[in-house]
């Protein structure tokens, strides 16, 4: 299993290319099984995920071709892959496939919608939480599916296809909204969706399916309006940057010091955490083609942050912020409201010297004068990172085991940190 060994002190000064949205491309890949023609996606992130889905994809019958490199392309960031789900052979998703990626769960809404039928995996919890799927469950059957929960399965039919219908979310919820609004796209009549989730991936998703035919108003509101058609077409569509990454190395920079430019992102993405930096002391200022972040000359001030549904302070940025307060000048709380277990970082945290209280969904993080390099242990995707952030600035080496939890969000991490000043270094055992 991959370490990654970190030695801490070294400030961060250069550029990041920002790679496309891991959390759209996943939702917009699950889009092309709606049309028997191509959907093609560019600026696909090379991530572990993704591969994990072409192959769930590729059960369903959906074919898939990378287009290669063109002269005088930078090598490495954004691929464009094209899918075409000509025929559905098979509308089950095996547990097998679906418990490694459990976005792959989304499969459901298009299956149902345009085959009117789908059997598939419940995906079962993960680390930061049961991850429960009844609203998913409860929204198909507004829209006129049969379900049963059969031997770990969801079993839905929908005779004759899925009828619009309005239906409100009774929490708001990302993969809820995307999954409705993929099944109302074939839905016969109008789907009023309230208390959507208002996510920026909700709208490049919604953008990919308007450009496919699809009748939508409304993505990036609390009320998404969907008007079904009978069958939708191919399209191109460009992912959107990934807004968690754009944070994350703001606050990797934020905590180290330096002054970097992250390109191929916006400020737009991500309001609440740049304004919380701004508070925290970065200076987060928009330049052509993306954001350039550096400390303006303080220390890092404690800032108290609440994570909520976009566009408050994004559950996806808690881990690493929480590792950015741990230098801070004083004491900050974190309050995680949208995962019941999202606080495994706090232990690996507190190897390096942190000093972290929990009460609950509390988190309060007393800010220490320095940390020490130390092994630690990657528990999930966000929480790995917020250990080579802490590391960036750790006395000695911190090694972070487990690093296939890095691998699923983040593309190429150790490159992109690397040419920036970092000494950071992937050992493979
Ligand atoms: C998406 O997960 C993201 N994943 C998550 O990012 C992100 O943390 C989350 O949205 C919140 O922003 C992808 O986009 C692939 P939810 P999702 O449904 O859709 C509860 C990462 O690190 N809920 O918005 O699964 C749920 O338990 C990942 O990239 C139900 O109760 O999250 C949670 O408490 C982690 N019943 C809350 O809603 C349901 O049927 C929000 O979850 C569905 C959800």
């Amino acid at each position: 299993m991959d370490r990654i060994r970190i030695r801490g002190g070294n400030e961060l000064n250069g550029i990041i290319p920002i790679s496309g949205a891991k959390n759209a491309t996943l939702p917009l890949m699950i889009a092309s099984l709606l049309t028997d023609d191509t959907l093609t996606l560019e600026n696909v992130p090379h991530l572990a995920d993704v591969e994990q889905l072409t192959r769930i994809l590729g059960n369903h019958g959906v074919d898939f071709s990378v287009t290669g490199k063109r002269l005088r392309q930078e090598s490495g960031f954004g691929r464009t892959i094209h899918f075409t789900a000509r025929n559905i052979v098979d509308t089950t998703a095996p547990y097998d496939l679906v418990s490694k990626m459990r976005a792959s769960f989304w499969v459901i809404g298009p299956l149902l919608a345009r085959m009117h039928e789908a059997k598939v995996s419940l995906p079962g919890g993960c680390a930061i939480g049961t991850r429960p799927v009844d609203i998913f469950i409860d929204g198909l059957r507004a829209l006129g599916a049969d379900i049963d929960i059969e031997a770990g399965y969801v079993v839905a039919k929908a005779k004759g296809g899925l009828v619009g219908n309005r239906y409100r979310l009774p929490k708001v919820s990302v993969g809820a909204t995307h999954v409705l609004m993929m099944a109302a796209t074939l839905a016969k009549g109008e789907t009023i969706l309230e208390n959507a989730a208002r996510e920026p991936e909700i709208v490049d998703l919604a953008t990919c399916l308007t450009a496919m035919g699809a009748k939508i108003s409304g993505a990036g509101t609390s009320t998404i309006r969907i008007d079904g058609v009978r069958s939708l077409s191919g399209a191109r569509h460009r992912v959107l940057p990934d807004r968690i990454e754009t944070g994350t190395y703001a606050m990797a920079v934020a905590m180290t010091g330096g002054d970097v430019t992250l390109t191929g992102t916006s400020v737009d993405l991500l309001p609440t955490a740049v304004e919380t930096l701004a508070r925290a002391g970065a200076v987060v200022t928009p330049v052509e083609d993306g954001i350039r972040v550096y400390r303006n000359g303080g220390g890092i001030s404690p800032v108290d942050v609440v994570t909520d549904p976009y566009p408050g302070f994004p559950t996806d940025l808690q881990a690493q912020f929480m590792a950015l307060m741990t230098r801070a000048s004083g004491t900050a709380s974190i309050t995680e409201t949208i995962f019941e277990n999202r606080f495994m970082h706090v232990q690996e945290l507190a190897r390096l010297g942190a000093r972290i209280q929990l009460a609950g969904q509390v988190a309060r993080i007393e800010g220490v004068p320095r940390l020490k390099g130390a092994p630690v242990m990657a528990t999930d995707l966000r929480a790995s990172v917020s250990l080579v952030i802490a590391g960036l600035v750790a006395e000695g080496d911190t090694e972070v085991s487990r690093v296939y939890h890095l691998d699923r969000g983040f593309e190429r991490l150790e490159e992109k940190l690397g040419r920036c000043g970092a000494e950071i270094e992937r050992i493979s055992s």
